[in-house]
């Protein structure tokens, strides 16, 4: 494994996300890069140099910053890659990751085909939820200027990615439409483990969230 290979895709990421400001910056990569790793502790049949180079690049061309076009990333993850010289095969491996990581729709299934896959999408999806997870949805919210909370606008389980890509609902809708069904759309033990805690402080977030809102409580 190329550990220089890692420590220059570490320092392309951070250069390039340092200060973004709808919670897809260097740091959730950061994070969602130490998970998977931390992560693979139990699984030793991953390869390390897949798992963190997919981790630290899946989020370099995100579909949702890129006119939905879901290509972006693994397509600006292999320029990357060539760029450094990169064996082809570790090339298509990461490519692959990229394109299996991301939720897709309530309705919509979201298969892995590798155990670096399974990795780096629960890395994913934990650093969606809990405390991190309620900042960077209402981070998200207010940088595409949508409101916090609109009672009447009822949630939607998509069935598409289309629309799911579509949505511009309400912050708070997302919790049901994604955010308090990842804890059991996980693929590894070791992440269902992680966000038992996480999962439970969002439910108290959103029920103190829900009884603030009249102004009552
Ligand atoms: P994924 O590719 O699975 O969506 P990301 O790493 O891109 O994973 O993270 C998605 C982040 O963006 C999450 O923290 C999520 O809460 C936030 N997000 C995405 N869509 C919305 C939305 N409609 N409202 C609020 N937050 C959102
Ligand atoms: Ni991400």
């Amino acid at each position: 494994m190329s550990v220089d290979l890692i420590t220059a895709t570490a320092r392309f990421i951070e250069q390039k996300f340092a200060g973004e400001g709808s919670g897809h910056d260097w740091a959730h990569i950061r994070r969602v890069w130490l998970m998977a790793r931390r992560l693979a502790a139990a699984h030793p049949e991953a390869d390390p140099e897949t798992t963190e180079l997919a981790a630290l690049l899946h989020d370099i061309a995100d579909w949702k910053f890129h006119d939905g076009d879901y290509e972006a990333g693994p397509r600006a993850a292999r320029e990357w890659l060539r760029s450094q010289h990169a064996a082809a095969a570790l090339i298509a491996r990461v490519e692959t990751v990229i394109r299996e990581v991301s939720f897709k729709g309530l309705g919509v299934a979201t298969p892995v085909t590798s155990v670096e896959a399974a990795l780096v999408q629960d890395a994913d999806r934990l650093d969606a939820i809990g405390a991190i997870g309620v900042a960077r949805a209402f981070a998200y919210g207010g940088h595409k200027g949508r409101p916090l909370h609109d009672p009447a606008v009822a949630p939607v389980a998509h069935d598409s990615f289309a629309s799911y890509q579509k949505n511009t609902a309400p912050t708070l809708n997302h919790f049901y439409e994604k955010l308090l069904h990842l804890k059991d759309r996980l693929n590894t033990d070791a992440a269902r483990q992680v966000a038992q805690e996480r999962h439970a402080f969002m439910e108290t977030y959103v029920a103190r969230f829900l009884a603030e809102w009249d102004g009552i409580d």
